[in-house]
């Protein structure tokens, strides 16, 4: 199984190696930032999901591999972006300088806007999937990276520095900054492997998709007040710095873990009822909630 999931990243890091541009004549500073930002480092657990639930659904990684980048050229870009000085303010991504820090916020701000496109490009260009399927995952992948999901999510995060929300408005922050894309990834995956968008299996999916991204942003903000900046890579105790609602704050450490184990739970069950708890799938969303890093 660990073998499987070594010979996933190899695959991803491969096509994410080959999807990025080299060379421009005007604007090779972008470019390096941008190589920068997606070859660095990161667990790629977004691309992962996608060609796992493409596999489960009974297609194969190769054809789901196109849109497992385009969904890390998002997250990429949302990394870019959430450091920069107007944002996190943080200088620390994957153990080495933030792009805005390498690279000026300049070229940085424009590295995200590239990999926002390029991501949709690479669904375009994607040659194993029908067009059916492509015109799906781009509705999906825009809703989640946009106002509805990502970034709308952002702007309440930056919103409500400092305030005070209910349980259940971080709940939607979460859901919408972090778990919009981890559900749309796990969906496009297996829109690749043909699935019917209409049917059970793929509702449960969504339903998975949504709990254990909740799960993810719970731990992750578990982690920034338990690790230390050198384990993470990004700087510790960013969120306290910041005066951020996260969960370990709104209920406590120990509740916060809770929460992200019994998402995990619930999360398991529903690989279960949807027929899709291969291997893969069960190892995804263990690591998602189960990390120590
Ligand atoms: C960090 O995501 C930002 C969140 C949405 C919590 P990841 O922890 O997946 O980032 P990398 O790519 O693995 O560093
Ligand atoms: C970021 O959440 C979510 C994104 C959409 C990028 P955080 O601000 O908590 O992510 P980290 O901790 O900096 O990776
Ligand atoms: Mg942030
Ligand atoms: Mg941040
Ligand atoms: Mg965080």
């Amino acid at each position: 199984m660990t073998e499987d999931l070594k010979s996933l990243g190899e695959q991803i890091e491969h096509a994410l190696a080959k999807h990025m541009p080299h060379q421009s004549d005007i604007a090779q500073p972008m470019l390096d930032a941008m190589r920068y930002a997606v070859l660095g480092g990161g667990k790629r657990l977004r691309p992962m999901m996608v060609c796992a639930s493409c596999q489960a659904f009974g297609g194969q990684v190769t054809q789901a591999l196109p849109v497992a980048c385009a969904f890390e050229f998002i997250h990429a870009y949302s990394l870019i972006h959430d450091d920069l000085p107007a944002m996190d303010d943080d200088a620390l991504r994957h153990g080495k300088a933030a792009t805005h820090v390498a690279f000026g916020e300049a070229n940085a701000i424009l590295a995200g806007d590239s990999l926002h496109s390029l991501a949709f490009q690479a669904v375009v260009d994607a040659q194993d999937i029908t067009d059916g399927a492509k015109l799906r995952i781009i509705g999906l992948l825009s809703k989640a990276a946009g106002w509805p999901g990502m970034s709308g999510g952002q702007c309440l995060d930056i919103e409500a520095e400092g305030t005070s929300l209910s349980l259940a408005e971080l709940e939607a922050l979460h859901q919408a900054k972090t778990g919009a894309l981890i559900r749309a990834a796990l969906e496009s995956g297996a829109l690749c492997a043909g699935t019917d968008p209409s049917s059970r299996e793929f509702a449960r999916l969504g339903t998975f998709g949504d709990k254990i991204g909740l799960a993810f942003q719970v731990v992750d903000d578990v982690l920034d007040i338990t690790q230390d900046s050198a384990t993470l890579g990004k700087p510790a105790d960013s969120d306290t710095v910041n005066d951020k609602n996260t969960f370990p704050r709104l209920m406590g450490l120990e509740a916060a873990k809770e929460k992200a184990h019994g998402l995990l739970e619930e999360s398991l069950a529903l690989l279960e009822e949807a027929s899709i708890a291969t291997p893969l799938m069960i190892t995804l969303a263990k690591k998602s909630v189960q990390r120590s890093f």
